[in-house]
């Protein structure tokens, strides 16, 4: 869809253009540079735990995520960014495709209110105060979690101990792309 196209080409953000690829009804409507795995990583999550949920993204860049939850069954979607810039590209795309999706600017690295019921926290653990984003996701029954911190030398990147501690099943659901970020689903 030319239109997705020129929405994400007129982003204002400074940082991450061309991060995500947009996936909507089956169809690639822009290529970024996580494509493909971003629909495999969307694979490991349990349809049960979104389905006719109100699904939180935090770190959710352009929202390819949180539209990918509205598609597969979600109530509704919100996506936090700490970027202005990405938050309006992510909310004129869902308003363009018609996807119950809202976008709101936020600071995770602060304390935030519990807004749905399953979180997203992908890739972004490594920009936040991780004792304060524990607070945050022990607030939710669900959370997916891709790591993004390289604390032990450890061959893949780990969970941050003080999330460990507050979700006591950590199941491993396995690594997409090339480097070496897992993926998790955390319940306590
Ligand atoms: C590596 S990208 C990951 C994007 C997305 N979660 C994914 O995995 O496809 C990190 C994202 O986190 C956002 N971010 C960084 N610091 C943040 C903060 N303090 N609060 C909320 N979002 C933040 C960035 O703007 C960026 O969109």
């Amino acid at each position: 869809m030319a239109q997705i196209k020129q929405i994400i080409e007129s982003c204002k953000s400074q940082n991450w253009l061309n991060y995500q690829s947009i996936f909507w009804k089956g169809e690639t409507l822009f290529k970024g540079g996580r494509d493909e795995e971003l629909i495999k990583r969307f694979n490991f999550i349990r349809l049960e735990d979104i389905k006719d949920k109100i699904v939180v993204d935090i770190g959710c860049n352009i929202g390819s995520s949180c539209l990918l939850a509205v598609e597969n069954g979600a109530k509704k979607a919100y996506g936090f960014d700490i970027e202005p810039g990405l938050i309006k590209t992510a909310q004129e795309i869902a308003n363009e495709l018609k996807a119950n999706c809202e976008y709101i600017v936020a600071d995770y690295g602060k304390l935030q209110e519990k807004v749905g019921d399953t979180i997203f926290c992908f890739a972004v653990d490594s920009y936040l105060d991780t004792e304060i984003l524990a607070q945050n996701l022990k607030q939710y029954d669900v959370v997916y979690f891709e790591t993004h911190g390289n604390r032990t030398n450890a061959p893949a990147y780990d969970i941050p101990d003080e999330i460990k501690r507050e979700f006591l099943k950590q199941q491993y659901l396995g690594m997409v792309g090339t480097n070496n970020k897992r993926t998790f689903r955390l319940t306590k």
